[in-house]
């Protein structure tokens, strides 16, 4: 039986939402007969009932497309009056009979009590270039991050190694380094800083003066956005104000500033600071990040047609399987401490 389905991207945009888009809909209108929507703006869209449908002759030509061409919020529809039931009633006016989020930890919170609650039936992709949700082996956008990172690296060892400068790389990440640490050994960085551990200015200033005593002259230092400073009695972390988003997080950055100038003021080596930030979100997707996105779109569109809701369709090995929708509010997966340990080996 023919079924219309809503689509809605949340959060932070990744690269490969537009891939999953147009692999879902191919795949259910070819195969399923199934009609589509996109719901706009995310959770934002079903709280106000915006939307407009999605044919196969306008996601036709999404397959190299960056961002997300349906539009994102950090709206959660549970910080509205009313919000879990304005949701039942524009999903019924909409006559939807399913919805896919594509989203993160925050996104899929709300798929998951939405189908719990208020019986819609929903169905996640789970996304994120921090690529911390629990439940999967790996968010699709984390590639093309990482490749962006490292060739960031790239560019920045060639001007630090000209000027004989310590180069300070901000890389986003909230509460997993993910992205500094694998970008961050692609790219050759000295130090690495990450939030799953907690940094000592004495410990890196005495390893940078180690590697000057090597007759190196230039260095590059990886940190995280929400990389934590030990200080007697605490940690730190840098945020750009007190603001808190509708789902209680803070405005990461900042950071990258504080450790180049702490840096140049304990080794009095000239320090020069980048903070990468959406450049690592935005653009084109890897061809990895493509294929894989394009599987999950085709993976959440089976479940459909098998009626099987709260769940999101996650990469385990080399399969995309369904688990349930709760798995998502599990804690973040960081990185473990036996990876954790490659980062000491390549250390001054
Ligand atoms: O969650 C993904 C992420 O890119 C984080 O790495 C970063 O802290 C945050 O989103 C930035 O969000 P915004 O685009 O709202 O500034």
């Amino acid at each position: 039986m023919s079924k219309v389905i809503g689509i809605l991207t949340g959060g932070g945009d990744a690269p490969g939402l537009n891939q999953v888009i147009r692999g879902a809909v191919c795949q259910g209108v070819k195969k399923y007969d199934f009609q589509f929507v996109a719901v706009k703006d995310g959770w934002k869209g079903l709280l106000e009932g915006n939307y407009k449908p999605l044919t196969i002759n306008e996601v036709r030509e999404w397959g190299y497309e960056g961002g997300t061409l349906i539009g994102s919020s950090r709206t959660n529809p549970f910080k509205h009056d009313d919000g879990g039931e304005k949701c039942r009633a524009n999903f019924e006016s909409m006559n939807l009979d399913a919805i896919i989020a594509l989203g993160g930890e925050d996104t899929l919170g709300v798929a998951y009590k939405l189908w719990m609650d208020y019986q819609i039936p929903t169905i996640g992709v789970p996304k994120t270039i921090d690529n911390d949700l629990p439940g999967t082996d790996q968010c699709f956008g984390f590639d093309t991050a990482i490749n962006r990172v490292m060739e960031a690296f790239d560019r920045l060892r060639t001007t630090a190694r000209s000027h004989h400068r310590i180069l300070v790389i901000e890389v986003m990440g909230r509460h997993a380094g993910w992205m500094t640490f694998i970008g961050g050994i692609a790219g050759g960085a000295d130090i690495i800083l990450l939030p799953e551990e907690p940094f000592d200015f004495d410990d890196i200033t005495e390893k940078l003066k180690k590697l000057r005593d090597t007759g190196r002259e230039y260095a590059l230092v990886a940190v995280s956005e929400g990389a934590k400073m030990r200080f007697v009695g605490g940690t730190d972390l840098i945020t750009q104000d007190a603001e808190v988003d509708e789902f209680g997080h803070v405005k990461l950055g900042g950071i990258g500033k504080v450790v180049a100038d702490e840096l140049e003021r304990r080794t009095d080596w000239e320090s020069r600071h980048v903070v990468l930030g959406h450049l690592q979100r935005g653009g084109a997707p890897t061809a990895f990040d493509r294929w894989f996105a394009t599987r999950l779109g085709i993976a959440a569109v089976n479940q459909i047609a098998d009626d099987n809701f709260g769940i999101m369709v996650v990469l385990k090995g080399s399969e995309i399987i369904p688990v349930s929708l709760e798995e998502a509010n599990k804690s973040i997966r960081t990185i473990p401490t036996e990876l954790l340990e490659i980062v000491k080996i390549f250390e001054p």
